[in-house]
């Protein structure tokens, strides 16, 4: 029997390889067409030429090869983009031939893929989870509308903070930072209040899944490159995601369960977010219902595409602050000016705060959550920038190597959030040198929201308490190691000592 099975799995391996060797042969006389790259191995491919941190390794990668590269990783063919000029001709010019997710395995877990918007296809499904995120959630109508919400986040926060402070000394920023912002998306999307506070062990088992998510999707999978191998799933990342995801899930079907437990006895006339996915009814040709299950994974892809990438930010944000003392005392020096001593920030305040707004600029061109943007698919041979791409390419936007490249940026590794003023150059898809929310039809559908969040928390947080490091760390010894999965994480998380200024 043990003989029986390792033979068929010896064989389908083999068979695997051989198939794959064929198909390598009959490539052979398209590869002059294709962007330049390293040559690669029979059947792995470029995976040897793969460091641990893909960012850097991609980067290093294109300045010997150039802006648009080619790799095969095992049976996946990819492109990589690492200029500004690429990815204008890609957002300007082929946007819809790269409209389509590249998933991996773990991706397409339990139909995951097809109940989320960043992953699904592009067709009519994704357009209408899209069109109904912009009307119901992101829109600036909505936005302003659920102002108040968010204000009483805030408020919360920075009493957490606080009291944090107060007995532990030091406070660990991107924890409470991503408590704020997941209640922040609960009460928009739910209207929810204050779901997770820093004593609940939902909000710590919360987080702690979410990373574990993010971690296994971003890890290389041999099943991934090499899909003979997908149902023997080798190094059991199929079986971990699961594991991972079934926390948050759980949240999100929980709230859904009593969302429509809750609608049998109660009328009402106020819809929020997920009252309109429950009773939605499509028309021409969109599907008629959205499953309670898909409505429940795209709660959870909310809940994650929101607090991770914001918490993030904002704990780069006040590394580099705490890193650059003058840079923290201009930018309270500018809300003292607009907001003054005797009440809190507002997002009406945004407008007028130029330098807040350029140091989150400058935070999200040094460390993009996302420092590849969500991988795109080829969905039909095309020719790009002279190179023949086949259909099913993967392309990947190096956002990270694109924002320090020299030619685009002066002085591109140092923190300057001046290069920001007085400069018409921001993140909404339109300078392709700085990309952090992606482009094109696929750009983060929560732009707008994070904008004000991120100017929100950092704004409050400046305003309202004056930071400084541990004891022993000073700016120059403070460790900026960026750990790489889907999100550019701190490798440890940064700790800060707060002191309050004025009234929170
Ligand atoms: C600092 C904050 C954030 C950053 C840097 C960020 C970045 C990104 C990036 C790079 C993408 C992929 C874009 C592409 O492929 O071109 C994306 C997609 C997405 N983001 Fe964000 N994001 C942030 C916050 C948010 C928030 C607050 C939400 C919602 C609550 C959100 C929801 C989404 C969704 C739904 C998509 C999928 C869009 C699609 O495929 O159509 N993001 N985001």
């Amino acid at each position: 029997m043990e003989w029986t099975l390792a033979y068929t799995i010896w064989s389908c391996i083999s068979l695997g390889v051989v198939l794959l060797l064929i198909r390598e042969i009959f490539l052979v006389s398209d590869k002059k067409q294709l962007p330049p790259g390293p040559p690669g191995w029979p059947v792995i491919g470029n995976l040897l030429d793969l460091g641990g941190a893909l960012h850097l390794s991609l980067a290093s990668l294109s300045k010997k090869y150039g802006p648009v590269i080619w790799l095969r990783f095992g049976a996946v063919n990819t492109m990589v983009v690492s200029s500004a000029d690429a990815a204008m001709e890609l957002f300007k010019n082929h946007d819809l031939t790269f409209a389509d997710r590249k998933t991996n395995e773990a991706m397409r877990l339990n139909g995951l893929y097809q109940g989320s918007i960043s992953l699904s296809e592009y067709g009519p499904y994704w357009s209408m989870l899209r069109r109904i995120c912009l009307t119901e959630l992101f829109s600036s109508k909505r936005i302003t509308d659920t102002e108040t919400l968010r204000a009483n986040c805030i408020e919360k926060l920075k009493k957490w903070i606080c009291e944090e402070g107060q007995k532990k000394g030091a406070v660990e920023i991107a924890r409470f930072a991503a408590l704020g912002n997941f209640n922040v998306i609960l009460n928009a999307a739910l209207s929810k209040d204050n779901f997770l506070d820093p004593q609940s062990n939902e909000g710590t088992e919360f987080f702690r899944s979410v990373s574990r998510v993010e971690e296994l999707v971003g890890m290389p999978n041999v099943a991934d490159f090499f899909p003979f191998l997908q149902w023997l799933d080798p190094q059991g990342v199929k079986k971990k995601v699961e594991r991972a995801l079934e926390h948050p899930l759980n949240i999100a079907t929980g709230f859904v369960k009593e969302r429509i437990e809750w609608k049998k006895g109660h009328l009402t006339s106020r819809k929020d977010f997920l009252d309109v996915m429950l009773e939605f009814q499509g028309k021409n040709g969109e599907p008629t219902k959205i499953s309670e299950k898909n409505i429940s994974i795209l709660i959870m892809e909310l809940f994650i595409a929101s607090t991770d990438t914001t918490s993030n930010t904002i704990e780069w944000a006040m590394a580099e602050l705490l890193r650059n003392p003058n840079i923290m005392r201009n930018v309270q020096d500018e809300l003292d000016q607009v907001v003054g001593q005797n009440r809190k920030v507002e997002e009406s305040d945004i407008g007028k705060l130029h330098y807040l707004q350029a140091v989150v600029k400058e935070t999200l061109r040094l460390h993009p959550p996302a420092p590849f943007l969500v991988p795109r698919r080829a969905r039909e041979n095309t020719i790009f920038m002279g190179y023949s791409i086949p259909k099913e390419t993967q392309v990947l936007v190096n956002v990270w190597a694109i924002a320090r490249d020299p030619v685009s940026w002066d002085d591109p590794m140092s923190f300057k959030p001046e290069r920001f003023l007085n400069s018409s150059v921001d993140f909404k898809g339109q300078h392709f040198q700085f990309l952090p929310f992606g482009g094109g039809r696929r750009i983060c559908a929560g732009i707008l929201l994070a904008e004000r969040i991120l100017h929100l928390v950092l704004g409050s947080l400046i305003h309202s308490f004056d930071w400084s490091l541990e004891d022993g760390i000073t700016p120059e010894t403070m460790d900026m190691s960026e750990s790489f999965g889907i999100a550019l994480r701190r490798t440890h998380p940064l700790r800060a000592i707060l002191k309050e200024r004025r009234c929170r």
